[in-house]
């Protein structure tokens, strides 16, 4: 059984005091859970001085962003080769960087692919708008944003990726309707469905699939719950470490195993 994926996705909060005393809260609520992986998302700028506090059991960092380019004149980036030891993860094709910063399904392409060679996994989000649900253009958004952003990948590759459902109208500060679980899992079930199209079964079996959108501690077990669903994003609720916690300890009953605290 794949672990449950926990991300907490801080996004353009906390400065890093903020970031650090944020941390050792979480770090005293939250225990070991060898069945749960937690991940946080903070500022770029906050994830050195949070790597050397974090407690390497408990969690794991992913960069918000980087530049394909691993250097290069390309003023104020960063890229994923400065963020290679860094960070196990690195979030990538969220919908506030398509929609606030034009973020095509190619440069998404490029910024996986930047982020595999320097080994760092992605956590791929793809999803779509309102104005396409209602056109009926959910699985063809769906469809082109993962095609493009892996056709090119090795299979080995693709079985380590994370990949995201995040309906960019269940976001909270996109809309944040709360999408109940049974209308997301036929979307879930199709994005692992093209990752068996284009890299056959195992692939398809390894891949993580999360669901994101408006997750808290109230609806996280709905959607953790389904078949298929390997975890969840969570935005506004991570940054409540209540909340945040309660989510995780959510997904750890939810897997039916004992807690390794220690
Ligand atoms: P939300 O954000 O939980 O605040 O809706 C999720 C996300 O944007 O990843």
């Amino acid at each position: 059984m794949r672990k449950k994926l926990i991300v907490g996705n801080w996004k353009m909060h906390m400065n890093v005091s903020q970031a650090s005393l944020f941390l050792h809260r979480l770090q005293e609520k939250v225990p070991h859970y060898a069945d749960v992986e937690i991940v946080l998302t903070p500022s770029l700028l906050a994830l050195q001085p949070l790597s050397v506090q974090l407690d390497r059991r408990k969690f794991r960092l992913a960069a918000p962003n980087a530049y394909f380019k691993d250097e290069g004149p390309y003023m104020g980036e960063v890229s994923f080769t400065m963020l290679r030891d860094l960070v196990h993860y690195a979030v990538v094709g969220h919908s506030e960087r398509r929609i606030h910063f034009g973020e095509t399904d190619q440069i998404v392409r490029d910024k996986v692919a930047a982020a595999f060679r320097n080994e760092i996994t992605p956590i791929l989000c793809v999803g779509e708008t309102q104005v396409e649900r209602r056109a009926g253009e959910t699985k063809q958004v769906i469809h082109d944003q993962v095609t493009t952003a892996i056709s090119h990948l090795t299979t080995k590759e693709v079985e380590s990726l994370v990949i995201a459902y995040e309906p960019v109208w269940a976001i909270s500060t996109f809309g944040g309707i709360v999408a109940k679980p049974d209308d997301v899992k036929k979307e879930m079930d199709f994005v692992r469905h093209q990752v068996h199209e284009l890299f056959g079964p195992k692939a398809a079996k390894e891949v993580r699939v999360l669901y994101g959108g408006s997750v808290d501690d109230h609806t996280a077990a709905g959607y953790l719950s389904l078949e298929g669903c390997d975890g969840a994003i969570v935005g506004g609720a991570s940054l409540n470490y209540e909340k945040f916690a309660k989510i995780v300890e959510v997904a750890h009953q939810l897997h039916g195993s004992e807690s390794e605290n220690t």
